[in-house]
């Protein structure tokens, strides 16, 4: 490892650690005093073929890999950004929310490193580290709105500076990308779901199948998935009792819910806009928000209501160190970096909301209860 990358003054430098669910991830970030980003690194190692046959994520499996890839993803991350430890001026580990165990194995080891290096330890949200993420390559000055889709979270989030978000709405059961693989589960296709759902209903027709229409009349900005969930598997059903399930039948299901699915998201986020007012930004983040269909009603939604849509590249939109890295800079920056006490005493969390009062509690349990 070399140590020749010069720093600039006023510059900070940080490592990143993200471990909450099946990638692990690391990456170096610098932060200019003016706010600018440098990406020097950012390693992934996504675990999607170990939970393959098992069509989702099993904890136990992902806190392993993390355990058996981290260290050397770690000085992958620093040799691919020809830093050392005498040149990163903070460690960032996510530390939740998340499952726990993942996120225990990267808070642990950041802890080590900075006790060993006398490099300061930033815990981080892992949900401020997608809402700030887009910070690093869009013009997303605060406020804006963010709308975050993935598979462990649904949220639409008023950000309105670093550490001051405002959730506007969450999901009151699945989130969006763990419905489409619960979809396509469902439907024999392959894990990950949504990009297998997303291909399928390209051939498909949205309109032979009915599906509901969540929360229509419900005031406010929640989501919900379930229900879409369930009419896949009802029309499912009842086609196998007719004798089975044709390709053509597969499409035209993956199309009705993915269609449903990018509705439903547009006219929650549609709330979320004429509740903030006309004209502004909305930052999207998260795997789903990789979906075409999705994206094209999103664009829709934006030009509607006079909004920029804002997009960070799909590398910094699913989950990854970087933002991390960038979240534990943007904190600092602002004055808000955690002090060693404090930083040390931080547990590895399954839950951490970003905003500590929601107008909407989170419902329920499992993964996303976990991480609403
Ligand atoms: O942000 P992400 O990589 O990881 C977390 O869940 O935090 O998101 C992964 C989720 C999965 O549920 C996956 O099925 C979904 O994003 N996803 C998609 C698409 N690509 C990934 N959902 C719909 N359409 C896609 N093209
Ligand atoms: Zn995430």
């Amino acid at each position: 490892m070399t140590d020749d990358k010069p720093a600039r003054a006023g510059s900070m430098t940080a490592l990143g650690v993200e471990t909450s669910c099946d990638e692990t991830a690391s990456a170096v970030v610098r932060r200019s005093p003016e706010g600018r980003a440098e990406i020097l690194s950012n390693v992934v190692f996504s675990q999607i073929d170990a939970h393959k046959i098992y069509g989702g994520v099993v904890p136990e499996i992902a806190a392993r890999a993390h355990v058996d890839r981290l260290d050397g993803l770690i000085a992958q991350a620093l040799a691919e950004a020809g830093v050392g430890f005498g040149k990163i001026d903070q460690i960032a580990a996510t530390s939740g929310p998340g499952l726990v165990g993942g996120v225990m194995v990267g808070l642990t080891t950041a802890k080590a490193m900075s006790l060993a290096h006398g490099v300061p330890l930033q815990p981080v949200n892992h949900l401020e580290a997608h809402a700030l993420s887009a910070r690093m390559t869009e013009a997303a000055a605060f406020p804006y709105l963010l709308l975050l889709v993935s598979g462990g979270h649904t949220q639409l989030v008023a950000v309105e500076g670093v550490g001051r978000y405002r959730r506007l709405g969450t999901t009151i059961d699945d989130a969006a990308g763990e419905a489409f693989d619960k979809t396509a589960k469902l439907l024999g296709l392959p894990h990950p779901g949504g990009p297998s759902v997303e291909r399928r209903a390209k051939a498909g027709d949205a309109a032979r199948f009915e599906m509901p229409r969540p929360l229509l009349k419900q005031a406010g900005c929640d989501f919900s998935f379930s229900g879409m969930k369930t009419a896949v598997r009802v029309h499912a059903e009842a086609l196998v009792e007719r004798g089975g399930l044709t390709e053509r039948d597969v499409d035209d299901l993956s199309a009705a819910f993915q269609k449903a699915a990018a509705e439903h998201l547009a006219a929650r986020t549609a709330r979320a806009m004429r509740e903030l007012g006309e004209g502004g930004r909305l930052v999207v983040a998260g795997g789903v928000a990789a979906n075409a269909a999705i994206r094209a009603r999103l664009d829709a939604v934006a030009a509607e209501h006079g909004y920029a849509l804002l997009a960070p590249p799909p590398k910094l939109c699913t989950d990854n160190a970087a933002m991390v890295a960038w979240a534990g800079l943007e904190r600092a920056a602002a004055g808000l970096a955690d002090d060693p006490e404090t930083a040390y005493a931080a547990p590895a969390r399954a839950r951490w909301p970003l905003d500590p009062t929601p107008r909407t509690k989170a419902y329920g349990s499992g993964r996303k209860g976990a991480k609403a």
